[in-house]
């Protein structure tokens, strides 16, 4: 039986932190969903389309291996997706316990609504201060970004 796991996320946009974690879980998982959820609690800045896109890249700049689908999820739960696509793992990158605690009860609830089970998962500690909201602050005010995220993500914010 094949292993598939999803990494769910509002990747707005995907950072160094989350290609780390993307990859990592590749190398375990036999398939690997890269899932772009709207999440309403968030004002967005790039659009669904814009940001699944920019994960296609950055995952065919870091030359990862394995099956890995990048696609987006608007209607119901995430576990619905994970039903849909024969997903029992739900991946989380985790940079400290501020992260877990904001984890923890989606975990549960997800594992009580349909018995997937979420494996936290530590990024390199050099990506550990790396928020998507960081850098859309300093992309927002000019600052150069490239530190933070893809080439190719660094490149869409620097055109825009
Ligand atoms: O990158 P984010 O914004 O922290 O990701 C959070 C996200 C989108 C994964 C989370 O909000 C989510 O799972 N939303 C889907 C709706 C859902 O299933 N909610 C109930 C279980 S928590």
């Amino acid at each position: 039986m094949s292993r598939i796991a999803v990494v769910p996320g509002s990747f707005d946009p995907v950072t160094l932190g989350h290609i780390d974690v993307i990859g990592r879980a590749a190398g375990i998982f036999d398939q690997l969903h890269v899932l772009v959820v709207h999440n309403p609690a968030k004002t967005a800045l790039l659009p669904v389309a814009q940001r699944v896109s920019l994960i296609e890249k950055s995952i065919a700049e870091s030359g990862f291996g394995g099956d890995i689908i990048v696609t987006s999820w608007s209607v119901g739960l995430l576990v619905d997706y994970c039903t849909e696509v024969g997903a029992s793992v739900i991946v989380k990158g985790i940079r400290s316990q501020v992260d877990v605690a904001y984890e923890t009860p989606m975990a549960i609830v997800n594992r009580d609504l349909a018995g997937v089970e979420t494996i936290f998962m530590l990024p390199d500690p050099a990506h550990a201060h790396v928020s998507s909201s960081l850098v859309r602050q300093v992309a927002a005010l000019g600052g150069d970004v490239a530190p933070y995220v893809p080439q190719a993500v660094a490149t869409f914010l620097q055109k825009r």
